[in-house]
């Protein structure tokens, strides 16, 4: 049957491929025990605060969520040090891209991102027509020299991940102001700092700094990574209130539910908690890199929660036998690198369940 209906860009995307869910493979395969290090999922679970709150929160779920997100609003102004108008929350900063690519896009427009990066940056374009310009990485990271030669009058939005992902490498504040020094106003950059508490380098950007100068900068972050929020759904975005203001002319009334709302203001309040979560992923990622070395596999320094490792040969049949073997990764093809494996950090019994199972494999 024709889809005669349908708009042909709608028809040309494809639907996002998740990590593969635990239970599918328990099924699948007739396995017991399986862990997942897949999907970028923080393994700490989240602050006892935040479960607290969210069962506390159920319980006026006959009402509709503050559209708003006041309280949470305040919080997160307070603590980045911005005014409330400077935010917008989401369903997950999902959402929010694609409200960035509702709230800009027009006929003609043009849209630019690194190869490989996330792929819902390329969903925004493609679903309001905007041609989309890849620039691929350079040594892994996102290549701000060259993404500048790819400007021109129709360039509208450019999208960089910093940390990126799937590759966890970042691009410095040098870089960034360099680059943003360069960049003509008519371009509107969006900032993704989903993994930013993970980064533990002193020459990290502070993008902020281009919102409060007025910049056209929307920098997003997200309660779904470090703080282990990811099934509730709580993003926002950072920007001058223009275009907040614009962006929420977009948003769906009710976007951000209210047990998710209560359980992001509580987790934000546990400082400690997250400190814990970050402490883990920097054991886990050290661990995985002793072990990438004791292995002679090549891997690429991550500041994420996920590192990439070269296996050398095809990663297809290495991600199967790990499935088999009841660990769950995810293999490079999606992201053009078919040698490599994403492998997101776990608990430390899971990390050891990974490497024990690569070697075995590897060895076979
Ligand atoms: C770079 C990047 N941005 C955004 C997201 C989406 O996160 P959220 O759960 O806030 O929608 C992800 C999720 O993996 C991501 O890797």
């Amino acid at each position: 049957m024709s889809t005669p209906l349908i708009r042909p860009n709608v028809l040309q995307l494809e639907p996002y491929s998740p990590g593969k869910p635990i239970e599918e493979v328990k099924r699948e395969l007739g396995l017991t025990d399986v862990v997942k290090l897949a999907s970028n999922e923080n393994p700490l679970g989240p602050s006892p605060r935040a479960i607290e709150a969210a069962v506390q929160a159920m319980q006026s779920v006959n009402l509709y969520p503050d559209g708003s997100c006041f309280e949470l609003r305040q919080a997160v102004a307070k603590h980045l040090q911005v005014p409330p108008e400077c935010l917008l929350f989401g369903n997950g900063s999902d959402e929010l891209i694609h409200y960035i690519g509702l709230t800009f896009l027009m006929p003609g427009d043009e849209v630019i991102t690194g190869h490989p990066s996330f792929v819902r940056y390329e969903a925004a374009a493609q679903l309001n027509n905007a041609p989309l310009h890849l620039v691929p990485l350079r040594e892994h990271r996102f290549d701000l020299p060259a993404i500048l030669e790819r400007v021109n009058d129709r360039t509208k939005l450019i999208f960089i991940a910093n940390p990126n992902n799937p590759t966890g490498t970042i691009v410095t504040a040098e870089e960034v102001e360099a680059f943003m020094n360069a960049l003509p106003e008519h371009v509107v950059v969006v900032w993704d700092q989903a993994y930013q508490e993970y980064v533990s380098r002193a020459d990290y950007p502070d993008t902020l700094r281009y919102v409060r100068d007025g910049h056209n900068v929307i920098v997003l972050r997200t309660f779904s990574k470090a703080y282990a929020l990811a099934g509730l759904r709580v993003g926002y975005a950072i920007a001058r209130p223009e275009i907040i203001d614009a962006m929420n002319r977009v948003r769906e009334p009710f976007n951000v539910n209210s047990v998710a709302q209560a359980a992001a203001l509580a987790a934000l309040h546990d400082q400690e908690h997250l400190r814990r979560a970050v402490e883990l992923n920097r054991q886990g990622l050290e661990y995985f890199y002793q072990h990438f070395e004791r292995l002679g596999l090549r891997y690429v320094r991550s500041e994420a929660n996920c590192v990439m490792v070269d296996v050398q040969r095809d990663s297809k049949p290495i991600f199967d036998q790990l499935l088999r073997k009841g660990v769950i990764v995810r293999t490079g093809h999606i992201f053009g690198l078919p040698t490599y494996l994403r492998i997101t950090t776990g608990k430390p019994e899971e990390n050891e369940r990974f490497i024990c199972a690569l070697e075995e494999v590897l060895q076979a």
